[in-house]
């Protein structure tokens, strides 16, 4: 997409992160922007934030996981603004728990959220999207876990749900080359952004509540990148923890050059666990 001076965006998670800087970032091109989160708070404050700074937005209370959600949020974006032409489904929670620890709830809220959601929106939005048959670009927000090993504890649902949205951008993408259309999609994979992702579980609703006396291994604090031979010590020297703006201003940057493959950190600890895992695989063509 090159134009987004008076074109809508739809974001997903806007409340908050990653969602909110791309919503600001948007602000600043003048497009009108619809401000989707399941937090009733967070939108509140996203739209008055938005409203200071004179943007022209919409909030629409919206749980990604609910196909029926996503389609209210497409028809209020429509009656608003006539049109869509951005959408980033970004939504995303984070979990930490030995794999065999994850229960069927957790699977099922989770994946609800970072895989299920992306697919509400790639499946409800898409065809709205050709049909306008002008410039339009759609944003996976997926994760560098997505690109390497899933390392423990803690990858599992995440792992999944995070691989099978670039899956799901990959396959768009070479449908949408097939057709020759003017829709591209992008699938963003940052590495460590300062966000409240960390804070855990305070949006995970009633119906997927686990038990309270649910037994599993407590895995907090224990250092994620173990699994690779690295402490965290020496994971920062190689790799930055990033601001919500700067990866904002990364994803909106993949957007305008229409990269399939968004990545937010570049350095040599991501590269090397990509190539790791890749090497992986292709020493077995090699047996
Ligand atoms: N922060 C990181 O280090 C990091 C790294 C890689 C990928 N990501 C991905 O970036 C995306 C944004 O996360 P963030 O880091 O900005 O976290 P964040 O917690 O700051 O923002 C996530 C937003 O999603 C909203 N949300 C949660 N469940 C929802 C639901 N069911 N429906 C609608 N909205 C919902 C939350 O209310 C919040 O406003 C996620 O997909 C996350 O997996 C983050």
């Amino acid at each position: 997409m090159k134009e987004f001076k008076d074109k809508v965006a739809v974001i997903t998670g806007a409340g908050s992160g990653i969602g909110f800087a791309l919503a600001e970032r948007c602000a600043k091109e003048d497009m009108k922007i619809v401000l989707a989160d399941i937090d009733a708070r967070f939108l509140r404050s996203a739209k008055r934030k938005m409203k200071k700074k004179g943007a022209n937005s919409i909030s629409v209370l919206t749980d990604v996981s609910k196909a029926s959600d996503v389609e209210l949020l497409a028809k209020k974006t429509l009656e608003a603004y006539g049109a869509v032409h951005l959408l980033v489904n970004n939504a995303g929670i984070g979990g930490t728990k030995y794999t065999w620890d994850y229960t069927q709830k957790d699977w099922e809220w989770q994946l609800g959220v970072c895989l299920w959601g992306v697919i509400h929106g790639v499946r409800i939005f898409t065809p709205i999207m050709l049909k306008q048959d002008v410039e339009c670009h759609i944003v996976n927000v997926s994760s560098m876990e997505g690109l390497i090993k899933g390392s423990g504890p803690g990858g599992a649902v995440y792992g999944v749900s995070k691989h099978g949205s670039i899956s799901l951008s990959e396959t768009l993408h070479t449908d949408l080359e097939i057709k020759k259309s003017k829709l591209k999609v992008s699938v963003a994979c940052p590495g460590f952004v300062s966000t409240r992702i960390f804070l855990g579980d305070i949006h995970r609703p009633e119906e997927f509540q686990n038990p309270p006396d649910t037994q599993f291994e407590d895995t907090r604090g224990m250092d994620y990148f173990a699994n690779f031979g690295l402490t965290m010590e020496d994971v920062l020297k190689e790799t930055s923890l990033m601001s919500s703006e700067e990866a904002a201003d990364i994803i909106f940057q993949g957007i305008r050059e229409e990269k399939l493959y968004i990545l937010t950190h570049k350095d040599s600890l991501m590269k090397r666990l990509v190539q790791e895992r890749f090497d992986k695989i292709l020493e077995e063509f090699e047996k």
